[in-house]
């Protein structure tokens, strides 16, 4: 007989106490089942939320244990999918009656039928997630794992219960989940289930794209995105998803002179920025930062590869590119453009650091300047050692250059020292053209470096430029 395993420990929170209450009382079998038992053999950190299934009514479940719980929760009902759902010390519990589940082609009408737990467990995208721990009296915290989901955690496999060609196209997104869970994860997936994913890819046009972007935001938040970017283009969905990325897939060779494969590049550059920063929009800039290439790349037999104007174009794209996917339009959207847009200007700065082009650069970039240059040092991607050294070393310079620079003029948050009102006082002036003039030759000034960002400084130099103007003083 197989041995029983037992995961009691996993089950030492109160709330599971209630459940099994609740359980006995209306005479439900009952387990707790998918990612918290997962999560839990794991170690990876307490669960957020609980799935609890039972042969019966989940709803009926719920709110028996409501009604037991301390606080009387209030129990969300969501009759459709009859599942409920209550909240309990920080933890969100949802609860289901267990079903044999088909869904039809275009699977937007499920048929349900209540079933056994192991039609529940059947029915879930993967053997890792359809582990279930039992929550009944008699025999608490036992393992129910008829598709060896424990042996899949162990070897770190992803495989589905059912044949794989079934489980994706009763729900296409978990061709992305497969994709999102083996990257977060470290997992590997079997061979069947890549097959049946290529082979179901244009599937994942029926899924809306926000849920698609929930599994992209996770896989770029993983410790190595790459990953799960070069699984996404291995199974076509990728193409599908974002073609403006694949689109810099390969490399061209023309009359011996070729141009890198962008397209492993850009993913390289994603995987050095997660190394330094947490930050999702960073690392969505480090994935569009070259997208402009496609659209922008030309040929000549004088200079070869080119790809002019690329970060321009990149930066329109990146609008695009969200709305499309039905992203944020706000300020993080802004924050990707302008990292797309100024990408290439520290690059240039590190063979030559001069102090106004770093002061200019501080200007345009403004607050955002460190995590340009955290993109920038990320988008070395030289094999070359020598130059890989040099580059670093430069933008360490650059940086250097940077603190000096704004220690001394304070350009990062720029407000001009002279205002338009004090020069139109000052010459007894209407609005006119003169006025942006003058300011603008102020900034200019202050970024060449040929005056210091002060009041007294730039109060003089309006007046020669008054001078310049022909402009009078106000008596
Ligand atoms: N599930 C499924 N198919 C889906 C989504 C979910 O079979 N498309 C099942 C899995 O058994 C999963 C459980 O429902 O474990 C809960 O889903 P969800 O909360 O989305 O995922 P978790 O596995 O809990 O993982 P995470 O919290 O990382 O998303």
């Amino acid at each position: 007989m197989e041995e029983r395993k037992n995961y009691k420990e996993a089950l030492k929170a109160p709330i599971f106490e209630y459940i099994t209450q609740a359980a006995e009382e209306l005479n439900l079998n009952t387990y707790v089942i998918g990612g918290f038992v997962r999560d839990f053999i794991l170690k990876r950190g307490n669960a957020k939320d609980i799935d609890v299934v039972a042969v019966g009514s989940g709803i009926d479940l719920a709110k028996k244990v409501a009604s037991l719980l301390p606080n009387k929760p209030k129990v969300q009902v969501f009759k459709t999918y009859g599942t409920a759902m209550l909240r309990f010390q920080e933890v969100e519990i949802e609860f289901v009656g267990a079903r044999k589940e088909s869904y039809t082609e275009d699977s937007r009408n499920p048929k349900v039928e209540s079933g056994s737990l192991e039609d529940d467990q059947n029915r879930r995208d993967f053997t890792i997630n359809a582990l279930a721990l039992s929550l009944n009296k008699n025999n608490f915290g036992d393992l129910l794992d008829p598709f060896d989901g424990i042996k899949d955690l162990e070897s770190k496999i992803i495989r589905t219960p059912l044949d794989p060609d079934i489980t994706y196209s009763d729900d296409p997104l978990r061709m992305m989940r497969a994709i999102r869970f083996a990257t977060q994860l470290g997992f590997t997936i079997e061979q069947n289930s890549l097959d049946a994913i290529t082979k179901n890819a244009e599937r994942i046009d029926i899924i809306t794209k926000e849920r698609i972007i929930v599994e992209i935001n996770k896989i770029m938040l993983s410790p190595v995105p790459s990953l799960g970017f070069k699984l996404l283009y291995k199974t076509l969905l990728l193409q599908r998803i974002m073609p403006e990325l694949t689109a810099l897939h390969g490399v061209e060779d023309v009359e011996g002179q070729k141009h890198k494969d962008n397209f492993y590049h850009t993913l390289e550059v994603v995987d050095n920025i997660s190394e330094n920063t947490e930050d999702l929009w960073l690392r969505w800039a480090a994935l569009l930062h070259d997208i402009g290439k496609a659209p922008t790349k030309k040929f000549s037999k004088k200079v070869g590869w080119t790809f002019h104007g690329h970060e321009f174009v990149g930066s329109k794209m990146v609008y695009k590119l969200f709305k499309r996917l039905r992203m944020p339009l706000n300020h993080k959207m802004k924050l990707v453009q302008k990292l797309v847009l100024l990408s290439s200007r520290p690059i240039v700065l590190a063979q030559e650091v001069t102090d106004s082009a770093v002061r200019r650069l501080v200007f345009d970039a403004g607050e955002d300047i460190d995590s340009l240059m955290l993109l920038c040092e990320a988008d070395i991607t030289t094999k070359n050692p020598k130059k890989f050294k040099k580059y670093h070393n430069n933008f360490k310079i650059v940086r250097e250059k940077i603190k000096e620079v704004e220690e001394r003029d304070r350009i990062r948050n720029f407000q001009p020292p002279i205002s338009g009102e004090l020069i139109m006082e000052t010459f007894d002036l209407k609005p006119c053209r003169e006025i942006g003039l003058i300011k603008d030759r102020i900034k200019e000034a202050i970024l060449e470096g040929e005056i210091p960002n002060e009041y007294e400084k730039a109060y003089h130099f309006m007046l020669e430029l008054g001078k310049e103007y022909n402009l009078e003083l106000k008596k």
